[in-house]
């Protein structure tokens, strides 16, 4: 039972997550765009009673996964294996509530995917068209997608994709791509000619622009709503949905050998094959039925897959229903920048999981909170740290904790009989009114209102007890302190409820301690949250922390996990330094380059950086002062040891000390300086040339 009055018509949701690409581990940006808002809304739907399946599995096909293969030397079906089984147990760990998690390599979605093809081309849906092509003649392949790479027309971004520009976010075709190289040889591509089949978009132009600009207007999200606005505006064209590819799902006609299903055309039908193998024969109604709701999670990379080509493949076939809404998400950044997979810069699920155990509330609570609904926006650790320590701790945490500590200390951990008076009529009443203002912001898909109104009720709570305060009561006006206790108990209780679609293990946590029975009854869960669910005399648990504190350096070792990683990139990108402008021999000639060997070696006093080395030149010795007291602690080891430097210098003094000359080093990519030193022992003062 939801509360408003356009979903009342719906008997079931089909609630699906954009399938990741198992060719890598799920990061933070994926979670706070698609899964987390994915799982609340599933959660708050079960939890009002409604019938709910929850769709998810790994894409398993698609060029980033076979480029991936390549890189490692492995097949691509190792690749998806190993990411499938990471990327399906970090999202049961996180408590994603997926009523499947299946994989697009599955047999089951093979045949589905192939049948979804072969009714569509015996329906004549589809148009075939010979085009020339990019070609690796060297890899002997055609170049579809991310085989491409070159300069974007738009941006300038010199690794651009066939199919995408990741810099500016541009939908591009191979032909776009200005001085193009295959990713297979690096060499440039030749055109060669080939065939492929066409879903004629250009003819669903007049009813999409109609479904989508029209009739939903109003409850589309604003960006997905442009998206498809510009998509149509500029007027769609047909779309290939096969490839010259051989990882994939085989076209399933005669003279198709060597062609695969577009992953884009294929990965959606798994939404479609997976509740085939959750529902058994039963799947048709979560499809088919007018009365369902499909509701599609992605993010807004996805947005024209899911708003404008699916449907129209859905609409192609005829039997289906189409998405009653798509609210997709914008990005989130990570500490200012873009999340990364190349660049390593992102937080990983599975090392989030193994390093901050048992926080994930934590998480998902910090991702909800700054969920990128409208605009992009930043995951920064210090706000993850604040976002704990000064509200689950501080609000929810510390009202429960309170609430509980105080019954079983004055009332022997039985909820007390109480008397209300008009404060604690209000506020049970105020209590009453939350479970339908989070419902209504989690059925328009502002699940960041939802939160903050959740938090909302724990600080009613907090606020309730402090004014009340039972703790002084509990002498004068024992049946007063009876009476908070009674109250804030029924918050806990409502709490227990609604913080379950975003904070389902600290919900199950605090459910046992206060002894809460979630089963049974007519009444949907979410709307008991309303009443008053703990009668007097029952008995609560001991209770434990909800939260914990989180120390400043567990922060500080996620910081600088991400510099390590920020050092790692500069590193990669280091290049040497251009040669500079020619000179003349002469000028060489000038420089007088000769070989000493330390004879003494010391840090000059009050400089950290200055060594103060005595050479012995062969001409009775002299004193040099080098910056590299920060590569060589330990000064004596370089006595004995011969080195390189300028002669010819004029002296200058460093530090109240007169350097005669100057000692070569290199400077490494990491700005580190390193002695040079003859290959074999030399004569004191012979010439470097
Ligand atoms: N694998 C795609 C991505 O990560 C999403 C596929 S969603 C699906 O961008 F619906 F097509 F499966
Ligand atoms: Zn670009």
């Amino acid at each position: 039972m939801t509360y408003s009055e356009s979903d009342s018509k719906y008997k079931r949701y089909t609630i699906t997550s954009a399938l990741p690409y198992a060719n890598g581990p799920v990061h933070i940006g994926h979670l706070a765009g698609v899964y987390v808002p994915a799982d609340i809304y599933a959660r708050y739907l079960r939890l009002c009673g409604e019938d709910v399946i929850f769709i998810g599995g790994s894409d398993e096909h698609g060029v980033p996964i076979t480029i991936k293969a390549r890189k490692e030397g492995v097949s691509p079906q190792q690749v998806v294996d190993r990411y499938h089984e990471i990327i399906r147990s970090s999202f049961e760990q996180l408590g994603i509530s997926f009523d499947i998690y299946s994989r697009t390599s599955s047999a089951e979605h093979h045949r589905t995917a192939a049948d979804y093809f072969k009714k569509l081309y015996d329906k004549g849906v589809f148009v075939k068209r010979s085009s020339k092509q990019y070609y690796d003649e060297e890899a002997g392949q055609f170049l579809a997608d991310r085989y491409i790479t070159g300069t974007c027309p738009h941006c300038g971004n010199e690794h651009a994709y066939g199919d995408q520009c990741e810099a500016c976010g541009t939908s591009l075709a191979a032909t776009d791509l200005i001085n193009p190289h295959s990713t297979l040889s690096g060499n440039p591509p030749v055109m060669r000619e080939t065939e492929h089949w066409y879903l004629p978009l250009d003819r669903d132009q007049e009813w999409l622009s109609r479904w989508i600009l029209e009739e939903h207007k109003s409850d589309w999200k604003v960006n997905v709503y442009g998206q498809c606005k510009s998509w149509i505006d500029a007027g769609l064209q047909p779309r290939a949905v096969t490839r010259d590819l051989d990882w994939g799902v085989k076209v399933p006609i005669e003279g198709a050998d060597g062609k695969v299903l577009y992953v884009w055309f294929n990965a959606p039908i798994g939404y479609i094959s997976f509740t085939k193998q959750l529902k058994g024969a039963d799947w048709e109604q979560w499809w088919k039925a007018d009365d369902t709701k499909l509701v599609h999670f992605i993010g807004k990379d996805n947005i024209v897959f899911h708003c404008i080509i699916f449907p129209a493949m859905l609409k192609a076939d005829g039997s289906y229903i189409l998405p009653a809404n798509v609210p997709a998400n914008e990005f989130l950044n990570l500490e200012g920048n873009k999340i990364s997979t190349s660049r390593n810069w992102a937080v990983w699920l599975h090392e989030y999981l193994q390093e901050l155990p048992g926080k994930q509330d934590v998480l998902r609570y910090t991702l909800c909170a700054n969920a990128p609904e409208t605009k992009d926006n930043d995951f920064t650790w210090k706000d993850f740290q604040l976002k704990n320590n000064s509200e689950l701790v501080a609000i929810l945490g510390n009202f429960v904790n309170r609430t509980l500590v105080l019954t079983h200390k004055f009332f022997g951990g039985k909820v007390p009989e109480a008397e209300l008076d008009e404060r604690d009529a209000a506020t049970l009443k105020e209590m009453a009114g939350y479970p339908e203002r989070i419902g209504r912001a989690i059925e328009r898909y502002t699940f960041r209102e939802a939160l903050s109104e959740m938090m909302n009720l724990a600080r009613l709570g907090n606020r309730y007890l402090t004014e009340t305060e039972p703790w002084k009561q509990i002498k004068q006006q024992p049946d007063r302190a009876a009476a908070s206790l009674y109250v804030s108990l029924q918050v806990c209780a409502s709490l227990a409820i609604v913080c379950e679609p975003f904070l389902p293990f600290t919900a199950s946590k605090l459910s046992a301690m206060i002894g809460l029975d979630k089963q049974g009854g007519d009444t949907p869960l979410w709307r008991k949250a309303a009443e008053c669910l703990l009668p007097a005399g029952h008995a609560i648990q001991t209770p434990e922390l909800l939260f914990e504190q989180i120390a400043d350096e567990t922060i500080a070792a996620q910081v600088a996990k991400l510099e390590a990683a920020k050092q790692a990139n500069e590193a990669a990108a280091w290049k040497p330094a251009p040669v500079k402008h020619d000179i003349v021999f002469d000028d060489f000639t000038k420089l007088d380059l000769r070989v000493g060997t330390v004879l003494e070696c010391s840090r000059v006093p009050k400089a950290d950086k200055l060594l103060l080395f005595r050479i012995d030149d062969g001409m009775g010795g002299r004193t040099i002062v080098s910056g590299i007291a920060k590569y060589y602690t330990d000064p004596s080891q370089l006595v004995g040891r011969q080195v390189c430097f300028i002669a010819n210098l004029p002296p200058r003094k460093l530090k109240g000390v007169e350097s005669q000359g100057m000692i070569l080093s290199a400077e490494d990519k990491d700005g580190r300086l390193v002695l040079l030193t003859p290959d074999s022992l030399v004569a004191q003062g012979v010439n470097i040339g």
